[in-house]
């Protein structure tokens, strides 16, 4: 299986692993809205986010713990959302590619969810995470 290497890679893997979130029991009504409106307008976002965490390009401009703040507010997310998010995030990984970047893809998008986990569940906790706080 190839690697992750281009920004067309990191497209087939969010389809793949979006088509898996909007199915999942768990994780479905959260994504709701985005599953309704579709995934095209959202993906440039998602695939600059991710380029810019594996390729360091710096084209994500947004913020992703504002975001999830948001959608924590409206939803309430517990540890089983972020618990299926990572397992979802990673047997897609798996199930299409194989490299040191596809490795990478798995443990920053673990260590992230980790870190927004904390900040939006358990605030008042240590917050010391080795990631970058616009990540988290
Ligand atoms: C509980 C787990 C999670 C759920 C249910 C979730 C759900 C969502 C939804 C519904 C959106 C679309 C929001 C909108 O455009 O209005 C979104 C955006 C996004 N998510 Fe998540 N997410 C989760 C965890 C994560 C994790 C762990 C990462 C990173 C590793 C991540 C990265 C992003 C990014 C980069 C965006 C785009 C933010 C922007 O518009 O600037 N998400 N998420």
């Amino acid at each position: 299986m190839p690697d992750i290497s281009t920004r067309a890679d990191l497209e087939v893997l969010l389809r793949h692993f979006y088509g898996r979130a909007f199915a999942d029991p768990i994780l479905e009504p959260a994504f709701g809205t985005l599953a309704v409106i579709g995934v095209d307008d959202h993906l440039p976002v998602m695939c600059d986010f991710w380029e810019t965490v594996l390729f360091r390009t710096g084209t994500y401009r947004g913020s992703v713990a504002a975001v999830h703040r948001a959608l924590h507010g409206s939803h309430g997310f517990t540890t089983a959302h972020f618990d299926r998010w990572v397992e979802l995030w990673a047997s897609s990984i798996e199930e299409l590619f194989d490299g040191d970047v596809a490795q990478r893809a798995t443990r920053e998008a673990a260590s992230i969810a980790r870190a927004m986990r904390r900040r939006l569940l358990d605030p008042t906790g240590p917050q010391t995470t080795g990631v970058p706080s616009r990540f988290s």
